[in-house]
């Protein structure tokens, strides 16, 4: 007797997806299901293309079908689609699936160069990214991307993004003269910041990551009350003047309706170039700590390189240029567990937006 394909849709409902808790069938994961003799192929469309069990979930639905019996040969296709965000009627940059916001209580933690190297561990994963500068008074992507040089241009009445390393890039820094500084007060940084996300040809891409300035001021106040935000990630050094005010940055976050994804922990552990060995240097709240008080997943912690800060002054992104030094791997890792943080909340929100709509009982979180 031939297998049908409700037999092997029953046996894919085995499978769960670890972070979204529920079957890979409900999920609506499970395409293109052929059946030919006893051969069945089916494609699994996950939610990022940087998944973190990407290759265990392949396993179990190879495993869960190749049980069933008249099987043979079970052939998997895993793919991938990142979820749309709640856009609004009027979304500023309506081709942007999510919005990734990177932001921190106190300067100099690391925020630009985690957004730069998420940005590129993301599009190593084939995902389409952008990085959008929103450091107005200080931007240093063009700087530490090696592109300071670099000066757009406009088609159709937008501004066309600088690509480099495959990450679709604006910054003031591109289109301000050389150390020209800005002066500029609330009304005109919202302004900026409206202009960066409306007038720029950002094109369709799955994650736009946008590099905050430090702490609570009036560029990341425009950018949440501008644009939905999938949600932000709280850049951390273990120290407790940095864990305190990135708490004070979390709330004005959560006061404006953006999700926290999580908390990175940066410049904690220093991993001796000598013998490997590894120590943490400073005694104020890890990044672990603050996720916890702040009820928030902890995303992970990047080591303390000197070949990082060499890199990001050399213009070349660490990921880039040392990809197999311990800092590599911590990026890649905490990219994937972003993601599918970033997957979690999307899917979240689509349930709640569709049970808005049966029931008129449930107002989509924006
Ligand atoms: N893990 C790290 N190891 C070594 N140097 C780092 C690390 N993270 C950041 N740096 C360096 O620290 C400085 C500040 O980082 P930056 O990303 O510009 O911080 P922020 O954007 O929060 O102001 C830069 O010179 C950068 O190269
Ligand atoms: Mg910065």
């Amino acid at each position: 007797m031939s297998v049908t394909e409700s037999a092997v849709l029953d046996a894919l409902r085995s499978v769960q997806d670890p972070d979204l808790h529920r079957d890979i069938v409900t999920l609506g994961f499970v395409k293109e299901v052929k059946i030919d003799g006893s051969a069945v192929s089916f494609s699994v469309e996950l939610t990022t293309p940087a998944c973190p069990v990407k290759e265990v979930l392949q396993q179990q639905c190879e495993d869960a079908v190749a049980a069933l019996e008249g099987v043979e040969k079970v052939d998997v296709t895993m793919t991938a689609r990142v979820r749309d965000r709640v856009a609004e009627a009027q979304d500023l940059i309506p081709g942007v699936k999510q919005a990734i916001a990177i932001a921190s209580g106190k300067g100099g933690v690391g925020k630009s160069t985690v957004a730069i190297n998420m940005a590129i561990a993301l599009a190593q994963t084939g995902a389409k990214v952008g990085l959008l500068d929103a450091d107005i008074y200080g931007p240093s992507i063009p700087l530490m991307m090696g592109c300071s040089d670099a000066r757009p241009f406009t088609q159709d009445g937008k501004i066309v993004p600088i690509e480099k390393h495959g990450i679709h890039m604006m910054s003031l820094g591109f289109l301000l003269e050389e150390g020209q500084a800005v002066l500029w007060r609330g009304p005109m940084v919202a302004g900026t910041v409206k202009q960066l996300l409306a007038d720029v040809a950002w094109g369709e891409l799955d994650y736009l990551l946008v590099d905050l300035p430090p702490g609570t001021g009036d560029a990341p106040m425009s950018l949440a009350q501008l644009v939905p935000l999938s949600g932000v990630v709280i850049v951390t050094t273990p120290h407790n003047v940095a864990a305190n005010i990135a708490g004070k940055s979390a709330a004005l976050f959560r006061r404006l309706n953006s999700p926290i994804i999580g908390v990175v922990e940066n410049m904690a552990k220093f991993i001796c170039p000598g013998c490997g060995s590894e120590s943490r240097i400073f005694k104020g709240m890890s990044g672990e700590q603050l996720a916890s008080t702040l009820g928030v997943p902890y995303l992970g912690s990047v080591p303390m390189d000197p070949y990082i800060s060499e890199s990001s002054d050399e213009g070349e992104p660490s990921l880039v240029k040392f990809p197999d030094r311990p800092q590599g791997e911590a990026f890649r890792s905490i990219a994937k567990i972003l993601a599918s943080q970033a997957s979690i909340l999307a899917i979240g929100k689509s349930d709640l937006a569709t049970k808005s709509a049966e029931t008129g009982l449930f107002q989509p979180v924006q």
